[in-house]
């Protein structure tokens, strides 16, 4: 069976020979126009003359548009109907589009859009979390959610602490640009590529702008060179450009934001500060705490409410919570709109309770290890301890196979399990903050068994010893979990539709809603079709992303893509596959139950077909080969206001250690090694799943620790290219980097028990910001109160404050 099997990408061999096409690759009609952004220098003021002759006079400029030139409002919000296209008058941030030029060629429209002349009147612009929270400058009021008395909790434990940390944003960096090409059809419709992960939005965007139907849109994604989450909302702008421009002059035209105005246009991961205090045991057991969050969204809705609202729900982490009190503050400043990125806010909700967790153990003097376990969730829930040897990580060599397993759901029922805590708990559970129970912990046996392969005891006294003998290069070694919702916190999102033909000739053409960015995602939906109808993954023809194939799609995101469109394929192929099995068992006198497809072939009534001719002969008995799918997520109910229910289908899951050195007179360090046993429940393809773990953790480690962006005082990014912006290269990575699946089902009826894995691995680079810290405690006996990223700069500074010289 194909699934669970190591396939590389569908298009490994086309990305590394350049032979994958992306949008800007698409060739394009010889009447093609290229469009650029004019983009405003201040960050908040108004636009008071503006002269675009020279624009309008400038080589190869075919047309040019203002605000008021506009078919319609142009709205490019995915939420708040807060994003004009064009400014007008009213500028937001610096870098915001004024006017948009159309030309001949890209070099033309870039080189025009630079000789406007625009007089502006500035006011004071809003900037920094700080400034906001000064001005009450924020999108509607906070929400705070809350589980018993937190403050009195803390006030009464026997011991306190509290700290802030802050945490930078981050560019998405995908290799691709945002990218657009729009092309005009007969009577109005209009026909978009786009590098989105939501064509459904553009389609719907694009159809508000010039005011046509969404059925006079049709938009086409084959493929993304990396979205991240940037390519949920913010190649909505350059779609709704194209199309503006293509419906007005009846030639095609085409966008793509040079790296610089990608950087100055779009919107980053939303920074964070995040305020705690905490009340604790001698063991460090939590017995109440309180967060205030601090996220800067940037001067448009777009999905701030969401990504602060994951934010909230992942202050808990992997850990049991009695008394909590969570405060998010949204906050709106002159500054690019802050979007999805990966973890969407997860992750800075996480990064607050993994500090709290090593302020703790600093303050007690303890290993920060044995604090986070003292505080896990406990490990049975309504389903028992999870059913798998405690301690063996699975090399990703050895293939799942899914079908061999026992249904975990039927086992340990029934299992009883002590109370703990001051507040109720759920059918044997405990509850998160926000009332879910947490039935399928395993961060116990993940935690053993990783502590064990990666030696930690071992290395931890190494690493004292270590910095008791070198004055000058400090070790670091921490070790963090993760525990990840899944699903998209707007409930409705959790559908996926699926189209899927079977030809005459036993060919199979799939189609999905999902959008594949790298992922691997169409290459796992493929080995999902190839399973149900038991032939080879050669056999499945992979089909590029169409709004006129699949209608009404949610976002590639919140890592549910294979959940849901896996589901959703595999509805429509089974649907194929029982109209074959009831006409071929007629023929061959045989039952449409006993009929089975493997191995390429149909074994009917004691007879073996291969699999083209059962198609031929279904579609000779006129049989329909052609089928929808589709699929909605079950047990979901939430009240986002309330903070109360079931947001997430379940969890997934992982740990993750890393050793550090740092230079003390520096501040520059190394990862030595990383060790990661990450949970992707059944893994639909092994090898994929590995990649995300690994890139994830790279990912995550880049925002902690050197990519960081720079405003200056007049708003300015100043951070805006890879000469000035670090993301990890290859020589970064740990010099020592093992990673291992785990080895299990999941719980749930997921896509053959398999587990999203999109996002969750980004947060084990928590660990490296960890080790970071563990190694300048090393260095004094002040706490490093380490904030992110922590640059080299940043990681001077921490050696000098826990030395008590700043
Ligand atoms: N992996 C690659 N190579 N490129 C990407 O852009 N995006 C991430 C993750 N992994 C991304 C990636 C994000 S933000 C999400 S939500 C998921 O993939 C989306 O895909 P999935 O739902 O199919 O996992
Ligand atoms: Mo991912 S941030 O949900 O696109």
């Amino acid at each position: 069976m194909s699934v669970s099997k190591s396939l590389p990408h569908d298009a490994a061999r086309l990305h590394v020979t350049g032979a994958a096409r992306y949008i800007d690759d698409i060739p394009a009609p010889a009447d093609a126009l290229h469009l650029a952004f004019g983009l405003s220098q201040i960050a908040a003021g108004r636009v008071t003359a503006i002269d675009l002759a020279a624009v309008r006079a400038a080589p190869g400029v075919v047309r040019v548009w203002e605000a008021g030139d506009l078919p319609s409002d142009c709205d490019c919000s995915p939420s708040a109907h807060d994003e004009p296209l064009l400014s007008g008058h009213t500028i937001h941030y610096l870098g915001q589009p004024v006017f948009l030029v159309a030309a001949t060629s890209h070099l033309a429209a870039r080189r025009a859009v630079r000789l406007a002349k625009i007089e502006y009147q500035t006011r004071d612009a809003i900037l920094t979390i700080d400034d906001a929270m000064d001005a009450g400058s924020s999108f509607g009021d906070p929400r705070i959610w809350e589980r018993g008395d937190a403050g009195e909790a803390i006030d009464t434990a026997p011991h306190v602490i509290e700290g802030q940390i802050t945490m930078g944003g981050q560019e998405h960096f995908y290799l691709e640009g945002q990218c657009a090409m729009a092309l005009p059809q007969e009577g109005g419709d209009m026909l978009v590529h786009s590098s989105t992960q939501h064509p459904t939005e553009i389609q719907h965007k694009v159809a508000h702008a010039l005011e046509i139907p969404m059925h006079a849109v049709r938009v086409e994604t084959r493929r993304m060179g990396g979205g991240f989450g940037g390519k949920e909302s913010q190649g909505n702008a350059l779609a709704i450009a194209c199309a503006v421009v293509a419906a007005a002059t009846g030639r095609p035209a085409r966008m793509r934001y040079d790296r610089d105005d990608d950087f100055m246009i779009t919107g980053k991961r939303h920074d964070f500060r995040i305020e705690y205090r905490a009340g604790f045991d001698e063991d460090g057991r939590l017995a109440g705490v309180e967060f205030l969050q601090l996220a800067r969204c940037g001067w448009a809705q777009d999905l701030s409410h969401p990504v602060a609202d994951r934010a909230m729900l992942h202050s808990d982490n992997a850990y049991w919570l009695p008394h909590v009190r969570i405060e998010s503050h949204r906050l709106k400043t002159n500054t690019q709109s802050a979007t999805a990125f990966r973890g969407f806010g997860g992750p800075q909700g996480m990064l607050g309770i993994e500090r709290v967790m090593d302020h703790v153990a600093h303050a007690l003097g303890r290993d920060p290890l044995e604090v986070r376990r003292a505080n896990y969730y406990s490990a049975s829930g309504a389903g028992g301890p999870a059913p798998r040897p405690a301690d063996s990580p699975r090399d990703i060599s050895d293939n799942w196979k899914g079908e061999g397993a026992e249904d975990l759901t039927t086992r340990g029922a029934g299992a009883v399990m002590p109370e703990q805590g001051s507040a109720a708990v759920d059918a044997g559970a405990q509850t998160t903050p926000y009332g879910q129970p947490v039935t399928d912990f395993i961060l116990h046996e993940m935690t053993k068994a990783l502590a064990d392969s990666a030696d930690y005891a071992a290395r931890r006294a190494a690493v004292s010893e270590w910095n008791a003998t070198n004055p000058v290069l400090k070790r670091g070694i921490a070790l963090t979990p993760v525990k990840f919702g899944i699903s998209f916190t707007l409930t409705h999102l959790n559908q996926a539709g699926a189209l899927v033909h079977v030809y005459q000739d036993g060919s199979i053409a799939m189609n999905h809603g999902g959008t594949e960015m790298g992922q691997g995602l169409f290459q796992k939906v493929a080995q999902v079709a190839a399973s149900e109808f038991g032939v080879g993954i050669e056999v499945v023809k992979i089909t590029a992303t169409d709004t006129a194939k699949v209608p009404n799609t949610s976002a590639t995101a919140a890592s549910s893509g294979s959940d849901l469109n896996g589901m959703a394929v595999q509805a429509a192929c089974r649907a194929i596959r029982a109209r074959m099995a009831e006409h071929l068992a007629r023929l061959h006198d045989d039952v449409p139950g006993d009929v089975e497809f493997r191995d390429g072939q149909v074994w009917v009534g004691g007879n073996k077909l291969a699999f083209a001719e059962a198609a031929k002969l279904c579609y000779e008995g006129r049989v329909s080969l052609s089928s929808t799918g589709f699929y909605k997520t079950p047990k979901l109910s939430w009240d986002s206001a309330k903070g109360q229910g079931r947001p997430f289908f379940y969890f997934a899951y992982g740990v993750s250690c890393s050793e550090v050195v740092i230079d003390t007179l520096t501040g520059e360090y190394r990862i030595l090694r990383s060790d990661i046993v990450h949970d992707c429940g059944a893994s639909l393809n092994p090898a994929l799943d590995k990649g995300q773990i690994e890139g994830g953790f790279v990912q995550g480690a880049g925002w902690l620790t050197t990519e960081e962006l720079v405003w200056d005082d007049d708003g300015r990014l100043r951070t805006h290219a890879p000469s000035t912006y670090k993301i990890p290269a290859c020589s970064d990575r740990p010099e020592v980097f093992n990673v291992t699946l785990w080895d299990g089902r999941n719980r749930e009826e997921t896509i053959y028990r398999s587990k999203a894995v999109g996002e969750p691995p980004f947060m084990h680079g928590i660990s490296v910001l960890m080790a970071l810290s563990d190694a300048v405690a090393s260095c004094g006996d002040g706490y490093p109160s380490l904030d992110a990223p922590a640059t080299p700069e940043a990681v001077l500074r921490a050696v000098r404050r826990v030395r008590h010289e700043l």
